[in-house]
């Protein structure tokens, strides 16, 4: 069967290399191959590989990690299928850092390096080229894909997908030249990755801007889960700022106030090691006690030269930023990292449509439930991806089982109608409570639609939420014209907007906190609130 696959990450990359075995296989990415969020993942990949640890260790933490609102069954696929993936990833060839500490070689059994990030009870975070992981896997799978039969077309951006009785039968993009072309085939596989992009500051690259999710949306797919948005705790606080890995936190770097306070000794037992969610809500609630002022990431006990040698990359980062981390406090801040919600999915990476399947951040397995466990999304993305391939060709028995009681909502929000480029609608309503927080990343130009969209994203569906704030939200995101995908941009741009309203419309159904979701108006979990709610786009005929 003809397979095409949309994205070129980790997900994308191993569902190519796999299919390619036994189909005919079309790799279609936005920009070049190594382009995604996969080459700029810092921490590593969690796996319980150790003698020290074992899958059910990994699973209970990615469990409490996940506010408990985790799916137990794809928990337990990715902790089980984990160790023989990695392993798969050692056998191409990614240079994972080794050790020759005695006491890591005589508690884990073997020499490979193993970092500590939060919420993880273990040491099991692969890494390579000390803070260049994602660079490392990418690079190894590109070489791999390379040495396949594959079509690859690079700079294709996905604009729909295309539906014939039912059934997704191909995929419309923007090819090389901005030229509309259809690629017909028996199967699409997405692994598009996130939307970073919605948010004013993120650590994704460029291109996350939700192609795939809400190509899925527009075509009838259930999406899940969209409320739960990942913000990572520390993006460098200065313009165009990246990621500061939460591996730097695990080797002992602590987060202070502006009088020097270790303040999340204060929030958690666990401190800067709590879960990313209550780490990045204690740093905004910080910064914003004291007048907006950023708090600070204290490398400065650690030894230099290990510092230094274990991350190589931020040591570089950091120093094009002016400072010098191995005797200064960095300024950090939140940014949007990591979309728990996406395309439903089974664990086969089987989605609501016959044809359409989805792995890795565009896909919602209910593996990271309300908050997703760190370095736990490399390893989501070969796991889901080796059993997505695997699947192809073979239907699912029956309906997608929506997980626990999530009930299936259809969208009211006006997304189908395409009225041409944006102009600038007016943004009067206060802030709500999210607030800002931090620099812009990416300086846009203040009449475009994406900056009023990033600005409403971020005021009021961002790392704290409340009614009034949701209720502007979606007023001001219906309200916005939704451009026709005649340029990359505009594609761009309509994705984010299709799903800025429906995770705004998810952020205002969900009234409880949970997880990610945290709502100022209800600051409580409510016990008997579905984990899990989906959503689908309202047909005309819908009720
Ligand atoms: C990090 O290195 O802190 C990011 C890892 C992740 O998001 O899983």
């Amino acid at each position: 069967m003809h397979v095409v696959v949309v994205g070129s990450g980790i997900a994308g990359l191993t569902a190519a290399v796999r299919a390619s075995t036994t189909h005919d296989v079309t790799l279609v990415t936005k920009g070049a191959l190594a382009d995604g969020a996969t080459a700029y993942a810092q921490g590593g990949i969690a796996v319980a590989l150790g003698a020290d640890d074992s899958a059910v260790l990994h699973q209970q933490d990615t469990h409490v990690a996940a506010a408990g609102s985790a799916d137990a069954r794809a928990v337990d696929v990715l902790c089980t299928d984990g160790p023989a993936r990695v392993r798969d990833l050692l056998a191409l060839g990614v240079p994972f850092d080794r050790t020759t500490d005695p006491d890591a070689l005589d508690r884990h059994g073997d020499d490979l390096a193993r970092g500590r990030e939060a919420a993880h009870g273990r040491w099991r975070v692969l890494h390579a080229d000390g803070d260049a992981t994602g660079a490392a896997v990418e690079r190894t799978l590109v070489a791999a894909l390379h040495r396949r039969h594959v079509t690859i077309l690079e700079r294709t951006c996905l604009t729909d997908l295309v539906v014939r009785d039912g059934q997704v039968v191909g995929v419309d993009v923007l090819d090389l030249l901005g030229e509309p072309r259809r690629i017909t085939a028996d199967a699409v596989l997405l692994a598009s990755g996130g939307a970073g992009h919605l948010y004013r500051e993120t650590t994704n690259p460029l291109v996350a801007t939700g192609d795939g999710a809400a190509a899925a949306w527009r075509a009838g797919a259930v999406l899940a889960d969209l409320e739960f948005v990942q913000f990572h705790p520390t993006r460098l606080a200065v313009p165009g700022g990246g990621l500061v890995s939460e591996a730097v936190r695990g080797e002992g770097a602590v987060l202070r106030d502006a009088r020097g306070h270790r303040f999340m000794t204060d929030r958690h037992p666990d401190a800067e090691l709590a879960p990313r969610d209550v780490v990045a809500r204690g740093i905004a609630a910080t910064a914003r006690d004291q007048g907006g002022a950023p708090v600070v990431l204290d490398a400065t006990g650690l030894d230099p030269a290990f510092l230094v040698a274990r991350f190589p990359g931020l040591t570089r980062a950091t120093l094009a930023a002016g400072y010098d981390w191995t005797r200064q406090a960095v300024p950090v801040a939140p940014a949007a990292h990591y979309a728990m919600g996406g395309v439903a999915t089974d664990t086969e990476g089987r989605t609501s449509l016959p044809g359409l399947l989805a792995v890795g951040e565009v896909a919602c397995t209910g593996v990271h439930g309300a908050n997703r466990l760190a370095s736990n999304s490399l390893l989501e993305g070969l796991v889901f991806a080796v059993r997505a391939a695997d699947a192809l060709g073979t239907p699912r028995p029956g309906r997608l089982r929506l997980r626990g009681d999530a009930t299936l909502v259809p969208t009211v929000v006006p997304a189908v109608a395409a009225v041409g480029r944006a102009s600038r609608p007016a943004v009067t309503e206060r802030p709500s409570a999210g607030g800002r927080q931090g620099g812009p990343q990416h300086p846009a130009d203040d009449a475009s639609l994406r900056h009023v969209l990033q600005s409403v994203m971020t005021d009021r569906v961002g790392l704290l939420r409340d009614a009034d704030g949701l209720a502007g939200a979606r007023r001001l995101l219906d309200a916005l014209p939704s451009p026709a995908p005649t340029t990359v941009r505009d594609a761009e741009d309509r994705a984010l907007l299709d799903l800025a309203r429906v995770t705004a419309l998810a952020a205002a159904a969900r009234t409880e906190s949970r997880g990610a979701h945290a709502r100022t108006d209800h600051p409580d979990t409510d016990p008997t609130a579905p984990p899990s709610t989906a959503w689908v786009l309202a047909r005309p005929a819908d009720p």
